[in-house]
């Protein structure tokens, strides 16, 4: 693959990660791109870097425009390794003594990956950067979505490197926006879902902060994924929406079964949810990914948990499950749990209280039944699920 240029005198010299399925926990069905950009002025400055093992298809990127050696600045918005695992390899070739302009809780974290003494120049929020015609503006965004993450801001060009934020793991032929259209739109929402959700009152005051400080956007260019340039609105206006959780008359019925009794019970409840005008699905954990049911939530107004009791406690699956979705601290759920059990059933009781301690609105103590659900056990399913009907919106 070529480098582009996709402003003029900016570069894309990232690379395409075809292949990767899974992001730490996370699905990549349709792998994903590590974004770095090339900006030629009077000062040659590399906007990022790759994944490590990517490093030499960057270095031939940048070779295509201009010999590495050039290269004057590197900025680091991210210390992921995804984005600065190539540092070392980029630094190697172009001069260790090259300044990174890095945030300075960056400085910390990237001096904990790399034993090297390169000329770190940590920046302010709000410090600024002359390349001859350009001048670049560093915006700490701390938390978005690690301590050390920040945004740049090319002011004539009125582009911001977003980091992470904005993108998608999605790797594709397409490049910006308008090449792709709305079929982009569920890979943000999935990446929101499983890496920004738990920090969306940040998201909402950071939004606030750059409508208040003006800034003109032409492009926004994240770090994975399509390039917003038709529309870079579009995906902002998006985060300020999946931000907000509004909830939806809408429920998910999430379980894992040893014998097809919970699974009976998880049928029993979303069907009944679908009776009451609810949007309902059971959706069991060994079929869906974690990540996919994740973006789910995102809009749901119910999570409903299953679970049969296994030694004692949850099924591996829903603990994994619970596990992940309370690290994303999604917002404004009802919920309730239900399962079957042989002889102690603790598994309702569990579910129960992780779903109090995240804050949802637990709307009963649960349904549980020993082993196969009769038809009064399906009755009292189907009470659950009118139950959280009637504290869903119409
Ligand atoms: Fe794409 Fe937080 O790294």
């Amino acid at each position: 693959m070529k480098s582009l240029e996709v402003a003029k005198g900016i570069y894309w010299v990232g690379a395409s990660d075809w292949n990767v399925r899974d992001f730490h926990g996370y699905s990549t069905y349709r792998g994903t791109t590590y974004n770095a950009f090339l900006i030629i002025d009077d000062k040659i400055t590399l906007m990022d870097t790759v994944k490590k093992e990517f490093a030499d298809e960057l270095i031939e990127r940048i070779s295509q425009i201009v010999d590495p050696k050039k290269i004057d600045y590197v900025i680091s918005n991210h210390t992921e390794m995804d984005h600065s695992g190539g540092l070392a390899r980029v630094m190697h070739r172009i001069g260790e003594d090259k300044p990174v302009y890095c945030s300075k809780t960056g400085y910390k974290n990237l001096t904990k990956h790399f034993p090297q003494k390169w000329n770190y120049q940590p920046v302010e929020d709000g410090g600024e950067l002359t390349l001859g015609k350009r001048t670049l503006v560093f915006m700490e965004t701390k938390m978005l979505h690690w301590p050390d993450s920040m945004f740049t801001y090319a002011k004539e060009d009125k582009i911001l490197f977003t980091s992470d934020a904005f993108g998608q793991h999605y790797a594709g032929p397409e490049r910006f926006d308008d090449q792709i259209g709305e079929a982009i739109m569920p890979h943000a929402k999935k990446y929101f879902a499983n890496i920004l959700l738990l920090y969306a009152p940040l998201i909402l005051k950071l939004v606030q902060k750059v409508q208040s400080m003006g800034l003109a956007i032409d492009m926004i260019l994240p770090d994975h994924g399509v390039m917003w340039r038709k529309d870079p609105m579009k995906i902002v206006k998006a985060y300020v929406e999946w931000s907000e959780q509004k909830p939806k008359r809408k429920a998910l019925v999430i379980y894992d079964t040893m014998w097809h009794s919970t699974e009976i019970m998880a049928d029993a409840v979303a069907e009944a949810l679908g009776e009451e005008g609810v949007h309902a699905e059971p959706m069991h954990l060994r079929s869906w990914h974690r990540s996919d049911i994740m973006t789910e939530v995102l809009d749901a107004g119910a999570i409903v948990i299953g679970s049969p009791t296994l030694n004692n406690g949850l099924f591996p699956t829903v603990s994994d499950f619970l596990t992940y979705l309370k690290g994303l601290k999604p917002q404004n759920k009802v919920a309730a749990a239900f399962g079957s059990y042989g002889w102690s059933g603790e598994a309702v009781k569990i579910i129960t209280k992780e779903l109090e301690e995240m804050k949802f609105k637990v709307v009963d103590q649960g349904v549980k039944v020993q082993f196969v659900p009769d038809e009064e056990a399906r009755e009292a399913c189907r009470e659950l699920a009118r139950k959280i009907a009637k504290e869903l919106p119409d």
